[in-house]
């Protein structure tokens, strides 16, 4: 009898909960012994209990090997709805997801972009070309400017230090008109998630990675992922690289995109690019990500919760389909991993069971069941 999981089933969201009960149609067939539990998250529980990652999922999650994740609904703070639930509780609304990751030292995000043939959405070049893209992405996923270490006003101890007061005298601004939010990296954050690029590149034989950063403006935290990225390559003499500013990044994913395979950045350019990359074949509807440590791993759609979709069965299942692949195989099911992503391939290429955005008129559980035909016939 093979190995019993324990997957944590958190929906959160909106189409969240579209998305992943459709899933179910893959994972109620596979040959995959695993247990489901389902567990609370995001703003319905905030708007509730003041919480949105109340302890009780975070304690069960330490017990699973796995967990999926639909989406969540994040509002700026200024939102009266946040506001309302920040004064019943006394609490300050943070996003659960980047929680989830910080709690568990899921550092590594890795986020693939391939395009599948047929796919009406593939990018097109200007000059009329669809190139193959096949890019992916390790997004640092706990420090940087999503650490939460912020500001609302001038912290004391900032008014000694050189460039802050060349910086209050410029700007004129008084300690109450100033806001600060963190970039904070430390060495081995840098180290481990470059490496997991590194290691990538190598053992799946694309030796090529491009280092994303802006080390020459900011220079503490991206001359550092610069120089841990220059000494990591050195010990991958087969991995081909060269580091790029972020800006220069987008420009490139638009004009050479299939020049790209492997990239590492830093937590919020991570979460631009990826963005950018998703666009390239088809969109947040064929977006996965796997945020993992070396003992956990959340797998996500990237997607929001979309609540104008919500409940609808109307939105692409495809990316919360692709997180199930991506869990399969960081747990080592390589094989299902293979068989459920061959099986996205052909209902792409058949091109009859397609959601909106895709120009079809098929609904989610459609498409997710369609997949699930296939899986089964594999
Ligand atoms: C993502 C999302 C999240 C992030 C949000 C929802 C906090 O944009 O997974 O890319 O910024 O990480
Ligand atoms: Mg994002």
């Amino acid at each position: 009898m093979s190995k019993k999981y324990k997957i944590g089933f958190l929906p959160g969201d909106g189409i969240g909960v579209d998305v992943l009960e459709a899933s179910k149609a893959i994972l109620d067939i596979a040959d995959f012994n695993a247990e489901y539990i389902p567990l609370d998250i995001g703003f319905k529980i905030f708007e509730s209990e003041g919480d949105a990652l109340p302890s009780r999922t975070v304690e069960a999650l330490k017990n699973c090997d796995a967990a999926l994740f639909g989406a969540i609904t994040s509002k700026p703070r200024t939102d009266p709805s946040v506001q309302k639930v920040e004064q019943e509780f006394g609490v300050t609304y943070r996003s659960p997801i980047v929680r989830l990751r910080q709690v568990f030292d899921l550092y590594s995000n890795m986020r693939p972009s391939k395009s599948y043939e047929g796919n009406p959405l593939n990018f097109r070049k200007i000059d009329g070309s669809v190139p193959h893209i096949d890019i992916v992405t390790f997004r640092e996923n706990t420090q940087g400017l999503y650490s939460g270490i912020e500001f609302e006003s001038l912290i004391p101890e900032l008014k000694n230090i050189d460039s802050f007061k060349a910086f209050q005298d410029r700007t004129k601004a008084t300690d109450e008109n100033i806001r600060i939010s963190c970039r904070v990296f430390t060495k081995e954050g840098c180290d481990r998630i470059i490496r997991k690029a590194f290691d990538y590149a190598k053992t799946t034989g694309r030796n090529k990675v491009t280092v994303v950063h802006k080390a020459n403006v900011i220079r503490a935290t991206d001359g550092l992922f610069l120089e841990i990225a220059k000494e990591i390559a050195s010990e991958y003499p087969e991995v081909d690289w060269w580091d790029e500013n972020i800006d220069a990044t987008a420009m490139w994913l638009m004009k050479r995109p299939d020049e790209y395979s492997v990239i590492v950045s830093s937590n919020m350019f991570g979460d631009i690019i990826t963005d950018q990359a998703a666009m390239l074949s088809g969109g947040l509807g064929f977006a996965a990500s796997a945020s993992t440590s070396e003992k956990f791993g959340v797998f996500e759609p990237n997607h929001g919760s979309a609540p104008k979709y919500a409940g609808q069965n109307k939105v692409n299942p495809i990316a919360a389909i692709k997180s199930i692949a991506l869990m399969w195989e960081w747990l080592g099911e390589t094989n299902l991993s293979e068989k459920l992503e061959n099986s996205i391939a052909e209902n792409v290429k058949t091109g009859k069971i397609r959601t909106y955005d895709m120009g079809g008129t098929s609904s989610t559980t459609d498409v997710a069941n369609d997949i699930a035909r296939i899986f089964g016939e594999k």
